[in-house]
């Protein structure tokens, strides 16, 4: 062989190739610690607030093994194809021995059977037990212990807490936003409704999807089998700030979420006049709260004996117990002084297109208000807890308990007996 030839052969051939394999060892390296990385990331072990892939609910439960069927089949039908193709190319590739190319071949009608029959098969072993599970669902969605109605807004939920059959039927008459308490354990119905535009209610770990429609009630059957905080969100796009359209369920035992009932019932009442008397645990309304109250309520206004005023319009959210939420503006901001100022000072800024924004414009409440009373403004609102705290305790301080004595029952769980408070919000 001419000397340079072999030269250069022996120069891109040895080296090079050695080179080669371990480059190829090293791409490969790479790519298993990545899938192990990301396949550790889905462990059982890491916390998945917004992922259905860790139910703590029986319907959800069902949703997750849907999920892995559709997973394994989908697995089992993907190695299949890789299979073959790897096979048909390692077997019918052009060797030494078979220089020609092999004789063409269109149409096989096994081929074609076998390959509409599979998929038709894996199709019918996903499309039973999915139908199966929708109509399981739909049929549960029709009686539970607890009734709650769910209003979609314009980016936020208004939450009503309804009957209770738990209690012997009775309503529970609260009314709340972006914060669903729920007992362990209960099987909770959402009637959901929307008079704007549609919306979807959706709790990963609780509940698949459901449409919240106008002019339709939805329904939706959740029973959370494990106490902790689960994360909702809209899950369909309603205008500019549908990805800030939160929410947080919060489920606990039963006990402790009839004294948060209680601590909601009784409101926070605000005093208005100067001249009435002040009962022990409230604070006293700032004169420039009447400005909130053209749009917001709080429970306990207006109630016997106190010289609130009447209940406005609930165009917006429902500030009774304020301080015990978490966040504000359905999860966009943290619920705490600074970020309460920022929002009300400009809450186009914060959240822009919301109605709030296109009632209070930059710096209005402020410049109105003078910055002593802004500030007495937002020390009542940071102030909006039951008396004896957000646990809810606080309600037996404000005489809200009725007679009847907690029995050991949970479902004689002391919610009071007295009449609905006072104001009683319907949805505009
Ligand atoms: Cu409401 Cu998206």
């Amino acid at each position: 062989m001419n000397r340079r030839i072999h030269d250069r052969l022996a120069h891109t051939g040895g080296p090079l190739r050695r080179r080669t394999t371990r480059g190829r060892a090293l791409a490969l390296g790479t790519l298993a610690t990545i899938a192990v990385l990301v396949l550790t990331a889905c462990g059982p072990d890491v916390e998945k607030p917004y992922s259905h892939i860790s139910p703590a609910s029986p319907t959800a439960g069902d949703i997750q093994s849907l999920y892995k069927l559709v997973f394994w089949l989908a697995l089992i039908v993907f190695v299949g194809v890789q299979f073959a193709i790897v096979y048909t190319a390692l077997r019918y590739r052009r060797t030494k021995d078979s220089p020609t190319r092999p004789p063409q071949v269109h149409g096989n009608r096994r081929l074609e059977i076998l390959w509409t029959i599979i998929p038709a098969v894996v199709l019918l072993a996903i499309l039973i037990p999915t139908i199966t599970t929708l109509y399981e669902h739909d049929a549960a969605a029709e009686e539970g212990d607890l009734v709650v109605d769910v209003y979609g807004k314009q980016w936020w939920w208004e939450i009503h807490y309804g009957q209770d059959r738990t209690q012997g039927g009775q309503d529970l008459s609260v009314v709340t936003a972006n914060e669903v308490h729920l007992p362990v354990g209960k099987e909770t119905i959402f009637n959901l409704h929307s008079n704007n535009v549609i919306h979807s209610f959706w709790v990963p770990r609780l509940s698949g999807k459901m449409d919240v429609i106008p002019g339709h009630v939805n329904r939706l059957s959740i029973t959370p089998t494990e106490v902790g905080e689960y994360y909702g969100e809209c899950a369909e796009f309603c205008g500019t700030q549908h990805a800030w359209m939160r929410f947080k369920i919060v489920v606990e035992p039963q006990d402790q979420f009839y004294a948060w009932v209680n601590g909601q019932r009784s409101g926070n009442p605000a005093i208005l006049s100067a001249d009435d008397p002040l009962p022990a645990g409230f604070e006293r309304a700032p004169a420039a709260f009447g400005v909130c109250l053209s749009c917001h309520v709080v429970n306990g206004l207006g109630q016997p004996g106190l010289s609130g005023i009447e209940a406005p319009a609930n165009l917006g959210p429902n500030l009774t117990n304020l301080s015990c939420r978490d966040t504000l503006a359905a999860g966009l901001l943290i619920n705490n002084r600074e970020n309460l100022e920022k929002w009300i000072d400009n809450p186009g800024a914060v959240k822009p297109g919301n109605y709030m924004a296109s009632v209070i414009t930059p710096g209005y409440i402020r410049e109105e208000l003078g910055d002593e009373e802004f500030n007495a403004l937002i020390d009542y609102l940071e102030g909006l807890a039951p008396a004896g705290g957000c646990d809810g305790t606080g309600a037996a301080a404000l005489g809200a308990t009725p007679a009847a004595s907690p029995a050991a029952s949970p479902a004689a769980t002391p919610i009071p007996a007295s009449p609905a408070p006072s104001v009683r919000v319907e949805n505009p």
